[in-house]
């Protein structure tokens, strides 16, 4: 049989959590803006014969799906997108190349399941095998391409479940939508208003930080004080809120304070590191507005509320304290 199916591909951004991490997965709310210059991209190849395989050449790893084993992330995408769309997995390879850094509070791992959901969308909806059932799919759904972005922030949550046990579905929804997200756990999302746009700057500390491991840290914290953890995660939450009213009225000066008060606690609560510290501290001092940890902390990435007229300074202060790297984004 003629096998007319193409290769489709889809990318996927990274994102950032400008307020709130580690309280929002107690139901405190956060903010949490994409970040573009860095993205997951998966294409869906046809192949010839039956198998899937999965290309994953940033890691250099090649394997076939059967050969998976049950908790791996790409497969288990993988194997409940193609249930969601009601067709087998089978003929066809995924690759997927990422330019977002590991476990570096950038949600590469959302964004590589984002990625990968929207190219089997899209494959399985333009697919012409004479499979009725592809047709069918195809005809019913053709411009969604057979997954909403409901379902595929969910399919997303579904694996961010193996990456840590308890995520609050921040990263997955965040680079679904695209948007800028006020997030609050098992709430419908919310958007806002970004009244004035704002730079910042993102500086890479050049540490690994598996956020399961930040996260069940915070837990047992949690569990043996959970009057004094409340607390701090309540105050966390008030920031979010102030942060967010903020950004909609067009108040950039007050995002830096609220930013070194979020990290403030966030250091409270132990997620800080001494690598984190030093790039908080090089950013102040070569005049960003607020600087804090991005992500679960540890380790990852720091950000700090830079101008136009300062942002080069800031940069090569960063770099010159020890960051592998800064991007500067525009929120907006
Ligand atoms: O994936 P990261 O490193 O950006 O961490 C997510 C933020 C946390 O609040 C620490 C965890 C979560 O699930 O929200």
């Amino acid at each position: 049989m003629k096998d007319d199916r193409l290769a489709t591909t889809a990318s996927a951004p990274g994102k950032i959590i400008l307020f709130g991490e580690h309280a929002v997965v107690y139901g405190r709310p956060a903010i949490a803006v994409p970040v573009f210059q860095v993205h997951a991209e998966a294409t869906i190849e046809p192949r010839a014969d039956e198998r899937v395989e999965i290309d994953a050449a940033d890691i250099a790893r090649r394997y076939e799906l059967r050969a998976a084993p049950p908790d791996d992330p790409i497969a288990t995408l993988i194997e409940r997108t193609c249930a969601q769309l009601g067709v087998a997995p089978r003929g066809f390879t995924a690759h997927i190349r990422s330019t977002i850094p590991v476990a570096r509070g950038l949600g590469s791992g959302a964004a590589v399941s984002v990625a990968i959901a929207r190219a089997l969308g899209k494959f399985f909806a333009t697919e012409d095998t004479g499979n009725t059932e592809n047709k069918r799919l195809r005809d019913l759904a053709p411009s969604a391409a057979g997954l909403s972005i409901g379902d595929i922030s969910a399919l997303a949550y579904e694996v961010e479940k193996l990456h840590h046990g308890t995520p609050s579905g921040i990263d997955n929804t965040v680079i679904a939508y695209e948007q800028p997200v006020y997030f609050v756990r098992d709430q419908p999302i919310e958007s806002f208003r970004v009244a004035r746009p704002f730079l910042i700057a993102i500086a890479d500390t050049g540490v690994a930080s598996p956020t399961k491991i930040a996260v069940s840290d915070v837990r047992r914290a949690w569990e043996s004080d959970r009057a004094r953890y409340e607390a701090l995660f309540d105050q966390i939450g008030a920031i979010a809120r102030d942060a967010r009213a903020a950004i909609e009225r067009g108040d950039v000066d007050a995002l830096g304070p609220l930013m070194n008060a979020n990290q403030a606690r966030l250091r409270e609560i132990g997620v800080s590191s001494p690598e984190i510290e030093t790039l908080v501290d090089a950013a102040l001092r070569a005049g960003a507005r607020g600087a804090k940890l991005s992500g679960a902390g540890r380790g990852g990435n720091v950000i700090a509320l830079v101008d136009e007229a300062n942002r080069e300074a800031i940069e090569r202060a960063l770099i010159e304290a020890g960051a592998a790297r800064v991007i500067v984004t525009r929120v907006e």
